[in-house]
């Protein structure tokens, strides 16, 4: 097991993947419960993982990530699992507070669980790419999800091609995104 300090370092979004060697099941399980104990705003928990790990179905779903013009994404085709997160309502306390504070807290929420996932995932030696970019309409009528929901993100998943080294972080200094006792 990593350092909590290695794990952060270490997740990286893995954009080639190996298509030949698959997820293990129990591994995938503990990134579903890594999530599953993600926090949440009132505990609402609005969230629903739905696992395509059925590689006709998967390829599908794969497609809906990219199109000719827009191909960033063709890699999640190599991807053995694709994770499609579900934006479900937040309780009615946080919906209560999304209303008199202006805030999406359900949105907030998810990217706690889905980080979770991913940092369980890269302590498996697995990887992971969060994809905010498909074609929601076509991944909702995949998957019969109602057409009213929502769908912010997906998440590639599986082990990473020989070739992915650890790459540099680039971001933002310390100086640059941190300030103390005032924004100014
Ligand atoms: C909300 C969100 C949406 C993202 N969408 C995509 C995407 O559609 N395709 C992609 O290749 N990477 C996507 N990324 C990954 C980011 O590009 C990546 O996290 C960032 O460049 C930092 O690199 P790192 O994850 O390797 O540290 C997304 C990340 C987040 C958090």
């Amino acid at each position: 097991m990593k350092t909590f300090k290695g794990l952060v370092k270490t997740r990286q979004s893995v954009r080639k993947y190996n298509n030949s060697k698959q997820v293990e099941s129990s591994k995938l399980e503990l990134c579903l419960e890594a999530a599953r104990l993600a926090p949440s705003a009132s505990n609402s928990q609005p969230w629903t993982f739905i696992v395509v790990n059925k590689p006709d179905l998967k390829n599908k779903i794969a497609n809906a990530t990219f199109s000719k013009t827009v191909s960033f994404n063709k890699f999640t085709v190599d991807a053995p699992i694709l994770i499609v997160v579900v934006t479900e309502k937040s309780a009615l306390k946080a919906q209560m507070g999304n209303f008199l504070k202006n805030q999406q807290y359900n949105l907030l929420d998810i990217g706690t669980a889905i980080e979770n996932f991913c940092l369980q995932a890269t302590d498996l030696g697995l990887g992971t790419c969060m994809l905010g970019w498909f074609n929601e309409k076509k991944i909702k009528e995949l998957l019969d999800i109602p057409t009213k929901k929502r769908v912010n993100i997906v998440i590639s998943l599986g082990y990473a091609h020989e070739n992915v080294t650890l790459r540099d972080k680039k971001r933002k200094s310390m100086q640059e995104f941190v300030k103390y006792n005032s924004y100014k």
